[in-house]
């Protein structure tokens, strides 16, 4: 088991739609390992495999950041199915460390996707739980919250990375 580098804003994984993932073998099992451990590390509440410069399908979720590990969730290839309501809440990323914004989410939502072994399996979620499943679908799909702000939360936000970056602070 090995902590990863998480990846951040202006890596171009981050910008890139993850493949599906076909062949459950052992090593899916070893990289999902660290995944949920570099979450706990950061610490976070999700964690998609491109945050870790890995281009495939694959995400972990635990709102309890580990406090209760029956709340961690691991889905492969997951797909949005269905979603209602609205949610507006301030939302951040490991990859963008510093900056949040207020992300318009639904309230509900429900998942499809496989689990660690290729099992297909379906789960439902609200509130922070909701808002985790739309954040890191939208990682294996390419796009950061940053994109899900209005024009000028996301212009001040990606002025101040740019400056980051010119001063090697990044
Ligand atoms: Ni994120």
């Amino acid at each position: 088991m090995a902590l990863r580098t998480i990846v951040k804003f202006g890596a171009v994984e981050l910008d890139t739609r993850c493949t599906e993932i076909e062949d459950f073998t052992p090593d899916l099992e070893e990289l999902t390992r660290d995944m949920v451990q570099t979450m706990y590390a950061a610490p976070g509440v999700g964690l998609a495999a491109n945050q870790i410069g890995l281009t495939t399908r694959l995400m972990v979720i635990d709102i309890t950041v580990g406090e209760d590990p029956k709340q961690l969730i691991i889905i492969a290839n997951p797909v949005m199915l269905e979603m209602e309501g609205d949610q507006r809440e301030e939302e951040g990323c490991l990859s963008v460390p510093g900056h949040a914004g207020v992300v318009q989410r639904p309230a509900w939502v429900k998942v499809r996707g496989q689990d660690i072994k290729g099992k297909e399996v379906t789960m439902e979620g609200t509130g922070l739980l909701a808002r985790a499943f739309c954040h890191e679908i939208d990682h294996l799909d390419g796009k950061l919250f940053v994109e899900r702000l209005g024009v000028l939360k996301r212009d001040l936000i990606k002025r101040k990375i740019r400056k980051q970056i010119r001063q090697g602070d990044w």
